[in-house]
């Protein structure tokens, strides 16, 4: 089985990805968060770094665009291929109202015509490109009958994989996966289909195995987040202890506060991190409240390393999604 690592913005950068592949290695594809592809074709310093090869070393990385704009994607592509990424992946979930509203993300979802014509231009143009184009898609915008059509439109094309995540855009991340809607994919999707989804544990995806036993890929991101070892015990490997964890985490820390240049660009992006890993550690809402209030590097050392001295890190922590 193979495991892909989800897109998070503002979470996993390549600082993040890097030491996540050295720590725990598993994951065939880390996917970039997106790239906002626009009309005047440029990228914002932040993405160029995020794709620079010599920023992933080590690392598969699909990088992901998110546009609604032929020309504009395979303009992308080829900026992705002169970095030598071989796949890329089109964002067709992206639920924010911000994306939604300029009909990209999952806002592309509202108009299936459109759609359709920008997979024509886009499968035209890589004729001439030796690119692969995976898509990660929601399963419709408000209703579930949606994604039928969705689904007809995907066939028509030679996605190199498509990775559904069965929720609607109106759901953003909020309640149970779609898994009927999903068994539309399932049985009837002649490519390469990839589950994504509040996968935590090992009990969802034997509960994911069970209802679709012939299920070869899946991408987790919160799940992985939280419990960065996650794949490991999927694979039936050790659970994670305090001491990997915090030296794991140390290394994320640093590479941030290197790339970010110090502690004000980095602060926001650990307090996010331990939004999903503050799971593990059931019990220590009051080390947790420290850390979340730390205001200097200092403090938040400080408060980070009380947690792992003192903390007991729960094998059976289900963390939120
Ligand atoms: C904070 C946050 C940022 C995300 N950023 C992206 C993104 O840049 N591109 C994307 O395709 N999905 C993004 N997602 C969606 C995830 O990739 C994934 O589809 C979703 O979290 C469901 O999978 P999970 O339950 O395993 O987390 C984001 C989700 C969250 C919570």
């Amino acid at each position: 089985m193979e495991f892909l690592f989800a897109p998070m913005e503002g979470v996993t950068d390549y600082s993040y990805r890097l030491a996540h592949s050295r720590f725990f290695p598993g994951v065939s594809r880390y996917y970039s968060p997106f790239i906002a592809a626009n009309q005047t074709c440029s990228m914002k310093t932040r993405e160029k770094e995020d794709v620079a090869p010599e920023h992933n070393s080590g690392v598969v990385l699909v990088p992901q665009i998110l546009t609604n704009n032929a020309d504009v994607f395979l303009w992308a592509v080829d900026q992705m291929a002169c970095r030598g990424w071989k796949r890329v992946n089109l964002n067709l979930g992206c639920p924010s109202a911000t994306v939604f509203t300029h009909g990209k993300g999952a806002g592309f979802l509202t108009d299936i015509s459109r759609l359709d014509f920008f997979f024509e231009r886009v499968f035209d143009g890589l004729a001439s490109r030796d690119v692969e184009i995976s898509v990660k898609t929601r399963i419709g915008v408000e209703d579930p009958e949606e994604a039928g059509e969705l689904l007809r439109i995907f066939q028509r094309y030679p996605i190199a994989e498509l990775i559904v995540h069965p929720r609607l855009r109106k759901d953003f991340y909020l309640g149970e996966p779609d898994l009927d809607t999903y068994q539309l994919f399932y049985e009837e999707y002649r490519g390469s289909l990839v589950y994504n989804g509040d996968i935590r544990t090992p009990s969802d995806l034997r509960a994911l195995l069970r209802r679709f036993p012939d299920t070869k890929t899946v991408m987790i991101g919160r799940g992985l987040i939280a419990n960065p070892a996650l794949v490991r015990v999927l694979q039936g490997g050790e659970e994670i202890g305090n001491g990997e964890l915090q030296a794991f985490h140390d290394e994320v820390l640093e590479r941030r506060l290197a790339a970010l240049q110090g502690f004000q660009n980095t602060e926001g992006k650990m307090k996010e991190l331990w939004y999903y890993m503050g799971d593990l550690f059931p019990g220590s809402e009051r080390e947790l409240k420290r850390i979340k209030k730390a205001h200097s590097l200092e403090e938040y050392r400080a408060a980070a390393a009380k947690l792992f001295r003192e903390g007991r890190i729960s094998a059976g922590a289900v963390p939120r999604t």
